[in-house]
């Protein structure tokens, strides 16, 4: 039988990077941080002067992405170019043109196949907004984990307190509006739940009790 897979999409700050992270742990699974690799895009796009409007110049550098994710205790290391960008990626900036970058059809296709390699025994994890409908259309458990905007605005204010970055609340709400926005209504892979996912809102649950409910979804 083929090596199982948990499908976790959902939109920015519904908790789906640290639910998931859990959910491997507890299982002894590999984890796919898909979103990392449309990260990656966009930095290195950036750092090398590419030009974001092009999306075949964008898919040439999503194809030859050097990069190695690093387990390291608790945390993954994000190793570009054998350079530590596991901060760099998460800033506002890099997630904006994350979000812009995935909207082009020939940066997922160069993506797609460096995803599915991720799937590995004794089996895989795997965070995003399409691994349930089109990376990983036959995993045995889809979730698609959500919270209203204002709780996800607030988890990502905290976040950012907590790295010691000035934000603004407004600015916050806005930006995942938009960025929603542009995640649910591109042409390619829009953010939506597979027909066959398990639908969670986090907005009022623990991630003690997330954590449970995705993990009964796979007994
Ligand atoms: O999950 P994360 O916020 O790190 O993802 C960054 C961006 O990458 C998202 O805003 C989304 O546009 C894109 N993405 C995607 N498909 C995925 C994962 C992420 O389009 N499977």
């Amino acid at each position: 039988s083929p090596i199982p897979v948990i499908a976790i999409d959902g939109p920015s700050g519904a908790g789906k990077g640290t639910l998931s992270r859990l959910v491997a742990n507890r299982l002894g699974y590999h984890l796919l941080d898909s979103g990392a690799l449309y990260r990656l895009t966009a930095l290195a796009a950036m750092n090398a002067g590419v030009d974001l409007d092009n999306p075949d110049a964008v898919a040439a550098v999503a194809r030859h992405l050097a990069v190695r994710f690093d387990a390291a205790g608790e945390d993954t290391r994000i190793l570009l170019h054998e350079q530590d960008v596991s901060r760099e990626i998460r800033t506002e900036a890099v997630s904006m043109n994350a979000s812009r970058v995935a909207a082009y059809p020939p940066v997922r296709e160069a993506l797609l196949q460096r995803q599915r390699d991720f799937r590995q025994a004794p089996g895989l994890v795997a965070d995003g907004r399409d691994m349930g409908t089109t990376v990983f259309p036959d995993a045995g458990v889809k979730i698609f984990l959500t919270a209203s905007p204002e709780a996800r605005a607030e988890r990502r204010y905290l976040q950012l307190l907590e790295k010691g970055e000035k934000v603004d609340m407004d600015a916050l709400v806005a930006d995942i509006r938009e960025r929603d926005k542009r995640d649910s209504e591109r042409a390619v892979s829009p953010l939506k739940p597979a027909d066959d996912a398990h639908l969670v809102d986090s907005t009022e649950l623990t991630i003690e009790q997330v954590l449970e409910r995705i993990l009964s979804y796979t007994r």
